[in-house]
């Protein structure tokens, strides 16, 4: 059950009871627990509105509140808030119902589910993939599972870049410096370095800027032979992204690059000119937004279309965001795209509004990922640092951590958990803050076994699956239908952190921020690390004892769903 939803709506009942008005409670979880464990901040707008002193009007809400079930004492604080303890008994009911709820862990569905394209990774082929794509993968496979877990129905589309000027470069870059051997073997770094010759060639020689757009025009013509060379850029690079992808255990439902939308483009521009909507300036076709004022201030136009009649980057994004309308029948599109593309993403949004597009459009942005000296990731040589080196030191980094912590495990164990604990570090520290501040990529903070980090957190769990192993307990066969008792503080705190995790999972996929899945389980991981060390499990007495195992039960079970929506498995032993 979703907690604060529910006494959120209990509150709107007892204000509704009070004052006869439909006003929002503004419930809230509280921020210091010896207050209360919610607050109730709607009592002074109310009573404005109302007409009535907001103390008084308190008294009145905070008596009905009184006498439900769920809350123990209700008492008016300041000018007019309102402070709710739960009761427990109330608590340990809602804890026997989520362990009984093996299949959902007590989250409910949505009401109402949506179609959600959710559109992530995204690399541009001919350039190399880097740890800004390697921030949408992990965020938008994130969201996907969140999203599906809450009953919405997702495809997750792989918006290549896989079209573009840049492949007349690549092609003449290909006859001259290319070997096919090796854009076999290593697609995406041959592609990288073929592309930065080519294009310090075609600044040096005006000669070969005009190849390249000759090519780039038999390209687009259908020209057999530079289509074939296209095809194999693709192809090889597919091969080598699946790798990445089959690592990180990310999948997609399409890939539909923006070469899939090419033979669109023409109408959709016509289009957006017939409406009105886009009109010729200097010769190109542009939109402008004079009636949109935060847009207009930026005297930005978008670009549909070029002098030359090239297309751009957000033609692409306009046919793409129609197909997805209708063809795959969305209601809802995310965008896990960088940043620092938000303008071409509220000028998208713009002009989909204006062609009468009603899904609900979302730039998912993220900041940049830096390195201890606050300076784009490189490596040693100096290079931008390429995604499967990231990850094999991650992994590697995740033994040498294993063996320094004296975990108790074999060689073998160390090398069989190393992927699972390097690859889950790298995405929780991803996962693990406000997507939208850029962070600090730090190694030895990432794969520490301390500190809100994966690897803490995948440990916590194996602790507790070890404390079932040594008394020989079947978590499954715990009884939900005995009484509970929760008595110890540090059962209390953790009690009351365990039934916040439905409404933690809605508002993370509500406002896709799965940072504040990993909030929870940190805390979560901390608490019960506190009742661990004062309340004994194992040897306590047969009263306390079920609590106590029932409590660790669902510890475990949480951080393991939660991990799982995260994209991060949780082994049971380390
Ligand atoms: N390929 C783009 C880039 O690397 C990201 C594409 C994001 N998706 C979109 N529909 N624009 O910057």
């Amino acid at each position: 059950m979703r907690i604060e939803h529910y006494l959120d709506e209990l509150a709107a009942e007892a204000i509704m009871k009070a004052s006869g008005v439909a006003a929002p409670a503004l419930l809230r979880r509280a921020k210091d627990p010896s207050f209360g464990d919610y607050q109730i901040n709607g009592v002074m707008p109310l009573a404005k509105i109302a007409g009535k002193p907001p103390r008084e009007l308190a008294r009145s809400i905070a008596e009905n509140l009184a006498s439900q079930e769920a809350i123990s004492r209700a008492e008016v604080a300041g000018p007019g808030f309102i402070n709710l303890h739960l009761s427990l008994d109330w608590i340990c009911k809602q804890l026997r119902s989520m362990g009984a709820d093996a299949k959902r862990d007590g989250v409910p569905l949505v009401e109402k589910a949506d179609k959600i394209v959710v559109d992530f990774s995204s690399p541009n082929i001919a350039k190399q993939m880097h740890v800004g794509h390697l921030r949408s993968t992990i965020i938008g496979d994130a969201l996907i599972r969140l999203l599906r877990f809450v009953g919405h129905e997702v495809i997750g589309d792989n918006h290549l870049g896989d079209w573009g000027t840049q492949f007349g470069l690549l092609i003449v870059g290909m006859r001259r410096f290319g070997s096919r051997d090796e854009l076999k073997r290593n697609p995406i770094e041959e592609l990288g370095r073929i592309y930065k010759l080519a294009n310090a060639a075609a600044k040096q020689d005006e000669a070969v800027a005009d190849q390249a757009r000759l090519e780039l025009a038999k390209l687009q013509a259908g020209d057999g032979e530079n289509r074939e060379i296209w095809k194999s850029f693709l192809e090889t690079s597919r091969v080598e992204l699946e790798r990445i992808y089959g690592r990180l255990g990310v999948s997609f439902d399409t890939w539909l690059g923006e070469s899939f939308y090419q033979d669109m483009l023409d109408d959709v521009v016509a289009d957006l000119v017939k409406r009105g909507i886009a009109r010729e300036d200097g010769g190109a076709v542009c939109v402008f937004f004079d009636d949109i004022s935060e847009l207009a201030a930026l005297k930005t136009p978008l670009i549909v279309q070029k002098k030359d009649g090239a297309f751009l980057y957000a033609t692409t994004d306009i046919a793409t965001a129609l197909y997805r309308r209708d063809h795959l029948l969305a209601n809802r599109v995310l965008y896990v795209v960088d940043q620092r593309q938000s303008l071409h993403f509220r000028q998208l949004f713009a002009v989909m509004a204006k062609l009468g597009v009603t899904m609900r459009l979302e730039h998912i942005g993220f900041g940049s990922v830096l390195g201890t000296d606050n300076k784009p990731l490189k490596t040693r040589e100096g290079n931008l640092i390429s995604l499967s080196e990231l990850l094999d030191r991650a992994e590697e980094r995740a033994a040498e951590r294993m063996r320094c912590e004296g975990l108790n495990l074999s060689a073998q164990q160390i090398s069989d958990l190393a992927p699972i604990v390097g690859i889950g570090a790298i995405k929780y520290v991803d996962l693990q803050q406000n997507r939208l501040s850029d962070y600090q990529f730090d190694w030895d903070k990432m794969i520490s076994f301390k500190g809100n980090s994966g690897p803490y957190l995948q440990y916590a769990h194996a602790r507790i699956q070890a404390v079932f192993r040594k008394g020989g307990i079947e978590p499954k066969s715990l009884m939900t239908d005995t009484p509970l008792y929760i008595e110890h503080d540090t059962e209390i705190a953790l009690a009351k952190q365990l039934i916040c995790f439905a409404d933690t999972i809605h508002q993370a996929a509500e406002t896709s921020y799965p940072h504040l899945i990993c909030d929870h389980l940190y805390s979560l991981a901390r608490l019960f690390s506190s009742f661990y060390e004062q309340c004994p499990v194992l040897k306590a007495e047969p009263k306390q004892r079920t609590t106590r195992l029932l409590l660790s039960s669902i510890v475990s079970r949480q951080i393991k769903r939660g991990l799982a929506l995260l994209g991060i498995e949780a082994p049971n032993r380390m």
